[in-house]
């Protein structure tokens, strides 16, 4: 059910499942208390230079930022959808060189991309500390998920921009260069910390000449690891080498091959290992309709996925295994010469888990056909696709747990909702992103485990 075609918009949202009983994201739990209800995060916006951490109170609906920037200036902090500071909201504090200090609530003007913002008529930015020593300012402070102002963003599962700055002297004005932004889900977990030298890595990659065209899909056939035995895979990451890499490759997938009906496996594989085509335009035969059953995918601002200590997903199963990566370029300036180097990490285990995990998609399927056409001009076109009961009838009896997902749309994607219906309820949303980032598709945890039972009916 993924996605066929670079011409039309695609959705499909994808949920990794285990049959255990429900968990809490062990990185949410307080180790003090035990508490499951604050989730702790942190990112570098410039190394060296700025950096953020937050913390989120569920229960009490609040959300607390520590920032640290190199400046004895102002510094400024935001939240924004788009990147930019016009619908943005935005703290700007300091600490004067007599020890005082300034914070204050401000939004962006909404008349202009980036003008000078304005004061907040409320305030519901609270600053808890600043404090400035000979070379950075700290600033630790709090305000609640949604303070009911509209000068102000909402905090919710949607995609956001971290905004940032920070000026030279406590004069609040242009920021220059002293600025930027990075897209994260604010509510999530984040990516755990793990130790990854205790598992073995199987690394799929391919060094491309990448074609001077906009956008690529270069599909690359390879054997799976020489396993004799059932494994398990425990978590997946992106490999790029060099900085071409990293600037041009937008998504990786990996997909299982499957030979078809009668056909002898490595007969039919075997000569396209290690050879690379383009997706769909190959002058060339390449069985990418024969690895349909997918593994995983990185997107771009994704970082290492790994599963839950109970669970992984089999691999070595079968004698031999053969794998497709598709890797979805791009090359906006069209240019010549570049070489690229991308691929998949995946990391297993011989010490088997107690869950196997898999996959569910649900979606419009596009593959060689025109079932998901937008009419042109067209303005907030809905596109709707059910997985209903008879689609979750083979789930085993006592449910399986999803823990994570990710929601994938071409470029006219711009909201995705999944929701979840079972007998004549409908239950929480699976997922709700309202600002849908083309360029920021992660896998995203869940923070509890979402139980899903047969007969359950899913509409994207
Ligand atoms: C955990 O709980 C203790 C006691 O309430 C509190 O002092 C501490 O700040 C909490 N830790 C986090 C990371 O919130
Ligand atoms: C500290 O400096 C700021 C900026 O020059 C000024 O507005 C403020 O009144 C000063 N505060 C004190 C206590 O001197
Ligand atoms: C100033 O604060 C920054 C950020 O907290 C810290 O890294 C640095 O070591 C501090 N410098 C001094 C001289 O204390
Ligand atoms: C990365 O690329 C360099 C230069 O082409 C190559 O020597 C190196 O082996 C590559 N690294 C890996 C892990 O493949
Ligand atoms: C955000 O997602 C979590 C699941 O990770 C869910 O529990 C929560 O209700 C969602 N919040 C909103 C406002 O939809």
């Amino acid at each position: 059910m993924m996605l066929r075609t670079v011409f039309i918009a695609c959705v499909v949202g994808c949920v990794l499942a285990k049959n255990v009983k429900q968990s809490t994201n062990p990185s949410l739990r307080n180790s003090t208390t035990g508490e499951t209800d604050v989730l702790y995060r942190h990112e570098v916006l410039r190394a060296d230079i700025y950096e953020v951490a937050w913390t989120v109170d569920f229960s009490k609906e609040e959300i607390s930022f520590s920032v640290s920037a190199k400046t004895k200036g102002f510094v400024g902090f935001g939240i924004s959808y788009t990147g930019s500071m016009q619908y943005s909201d935005i703290v700007i504090g300091g600490v004067f060189d007599n020890g005082t200090t300034y914070f204050a609530d401000w939004h962006g003007d909404t008349s202009t991309a980036n003008g000078f913002p304005i004061r907040d008529a409320h305030q519901d930015w609270f600053l808890d500390e600043a404090i400035e020593n000979a070379t950075h300012t700290n600033l630790v402070f709090h305000r609640l998920l949604n303070t009911c102002d509209n000068e102000d963003i909402a905090i919710t599962n949607d995609t956001f921009k971290i905004i940032w700055s920070y000026g030279n002297t406590d004069q609040i004005s242009y920021h220059g260069d002293n600025r930027g932004a990075l897209a994260v889900n604010l509510l999530d977990p984040p990516s755990e910390a793990h130790d990854l030298s205790k598992y073995t890595l199987w690394r799929v990659a391919y060094p491309l000449d990448l074609p001077a065209e906009d956008t690529t899909y270069w599909c690359t056939y390879f054997k799976g690891p020489k396993l004799d035995k059932k494994h398990h895979y425990v978590g997946f990451n992106i490999f790029l080498n060099g900085s071409s890499s990293h600037q041009h490759t937008h998504h990786a997938d990996l997909y299982k091959c499957t030979p078809p009906n009668g056909e002898n496996i490595d007969e039919f594989f075997s000569k396209h290992v290690g050879y690379g085509y383009d997706c769909y335009f190959s002058k060339e035969y390449h069985p990418v309709e024969h690895c349909q059953l997918f593994e995983s995918q990185w997107s771009i601002g994704g970082k290492v996925t790994m599963f839950p200590e109970n669970t992984g997903v089999p691999i070595g199963e079968e004698e031999t295994e053969y794998y497709m990566t598709e890797i979805h370029y791009d090359n906006p300036k069209k240019l010549a010469g570049v070489k690229v180097h991308s691929g998949m990490e995946m990391y297993y285990t011989d010490q088997l888990r107690e869950q196997d995990a898999g996959f569910l998609q649900v979606g419009v399927m596009t593959a060689k056909s025109y079932s998901l056409t937008v009419p042109p001009n067209s303005q907030e076109f809905v596109v709707s696709s059910h997985c209903p009961s008879e689609c979750t009838s083979n789930i085993p009896k006592e449910g399986v747990n999803a823990f994570v997902y990710l929601l994938h749309s071409h470029l006219s994607g711009r909201k995705e909702r999944v929701r979840h219906f079972r007998g004549n309820e409908e239950l929480p949303f699976l997922a709700n992103d309202e600002h849908y980032d083309f360029n920021y598709q992660n896998n995203r945890h869940f923070r509890t485990e979402l139980k899903l039972l047969p007969g359950d009916h899913l509409t994207l």
